[in-house]
């Protein structure tokens, strides 16, 4: 696109406003809970959608001295990156069988290794660049996703790690693990899940491993468990001003503020008569003479069809509810007779201080979490990061 192609899309069709004072306030609300834990800054996922770059540097100058994410493309670009610290750490965990092993050591990453595949693939690696391998050894401590078994497995693994190590293949700096039920507060997989890891990063201790980091906290956790923070805390969502599950609280219960803000521009504003259908299958129609207006997002830009007929915009300083369906790129809102301009600012969602609904809102309207409202806004929404 034309730089002025692209600066009046981010001026005039939809935006998604990054507020990267919010970020960097949030970082240092969340170090305050976690004070004797380093900071990971989990930016997986284009930061959640909101831009892998920027908040990985507001983070990192809001105290962040790690940064984390799911992919080893996504950790070395951030490794590319001029602006980043040349001693910040970071760490990637999802890896598949001929990734990119090499580059990662050579890079200086953190990388995960849940199974004996990953850490003869690992040692391979580190043995061709002449370079340890540093590896953090994830263990499943009841989430039945990623990470290593109890027992004879993780058994084999810290023993394999080991002499690897003694062979100066590669450095242990890692033992971590990951929460299935944190954001439910009383679950009782929570007490049995760091039971498990400390029985596991005992046992590994006990073997001679010397980890630089135990850590298992994702954001529900560094914000409501004080004994799970370890030697590093690992919030993604919180950073991003949004709460990780109603049952916790509101961001603001925790000082954090939300950091995107998506809003468009109206692209027609019409009137119809009374019984008109509205959009696809006409699952709406006007209740009687009315202005319509035309909100030029849809799934495409990730506005989720599931919230068809339910997902609220502040338009003219009222909320608005969708009427009817969600079309790939646009979707509309019954004005209910009102004139407003063609141009005029709809607000999906915000920090909720002017009035607009927030991404909890719209994840209730489509029955899903708040973490996919924010996530999956599309790439051709325009980032607009301010208070760099
Ligand atoms: C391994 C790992 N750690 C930390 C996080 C951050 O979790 P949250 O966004 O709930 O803080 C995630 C996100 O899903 C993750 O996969």
């Amino acid at each position: 696109m034309s730089e002025t192609a692209a600066r009046w899309d981010a001026q005039a069709r939809a935006r998604a406003e990054i507020d990267l004072a919010a970020l960097r306030a949030n970082v240092r609300a969340l170090r305050e809970r976690a004070p004797g834990a380093a900071f990971m800054a989990v930016v997986k996922a284009d930061a959640y959608g909101h831009g892998a770059t920027e908040c990985a540097r507001a983070a990192v100058a809001a105290g962040a001295t790690w940064l984390g994410t799911a992919t080893p493309q996504e950790a070395l670009a951030l490794r590319a990156d001029p602006a980043l610290p040349e001693d910040l750490r970071i760490m990637c965990w999802l890896w598949t069988p001929g990734g990119p092993w090499r580059e990662a050591v050579e890079a200086g990453l953190d990388v995960s290794v849940s199974g004996m595949w990953a850490l003869e693939e690992v040692v391979g690696a580190a043995r061709r660049a002449a370079v340890p391998a540093r590896v953090q050894l994830k263990a499943d401590t009841g989430l039945g996703r990623g990470g290593c078994q109890p027992g004879a497995d993780w058994e084999e693994l810290v023993g394999a790690a080991l002499r690897a190590e003694a062979e100066g293949l590669l450095r242990v700096t890692g033992l971590w693990s990951h929460f299935a039920c944190a954001d439910e507060p009383g679950h009782p997989s929570i007490t049995a899940q760091l039971t498990r890891f400390r029985e596991m990063t005992a046992y590994a201790e006990q073997q001679g491993v010397r980890p630089e980091v135990r850590h298992i906290a994702n954001s529900p956790a560094t914000l409501t468990l004080p004994e799970s923070h370890f030697d590093l805390v690992r919030p993604g969502i919180a950073m991003y001003g949004v709460s990780p599950s109603p049952e916790i609280g509101t961001p603001a219960d925790f000082g954090l503020r939300p950091v995107m803000t998506l809003s468009a521009s109206l692209a027609l504003v019409k009137q119809v008569p009374g019984g008109h259908g509205v959009s696809y299958g006409h699952h709406y129609a006007t209740s009687g003479e009315t202005t319509l207006g035309l909100i030029p997002l849809g799934y495409a830009d990730g506005v989720p069809r599931h919230a068809s007929s339910a997902g609220p915009v502040l338009v003219g300083g009222k909320w608005r509810t969708v009427a009817g369906r969600i079309a790939m790129d646009q979707f509309v809102v019954d004005l209910g007779g009102e004139r407003l301009e063609p141009g005029a600012e709809a607000v999906l969602f915000g920090p909720g201080d002017r009035g607009e609904p927030t991404a909890e809102d719209w994840a209730q309207a489509a029955g899903t979490i708040a973490y996919e409202i924010v996530t999956r806004i599309g790439t051709r929404v325009p980032r607009v990061h301010v208070n760099e």
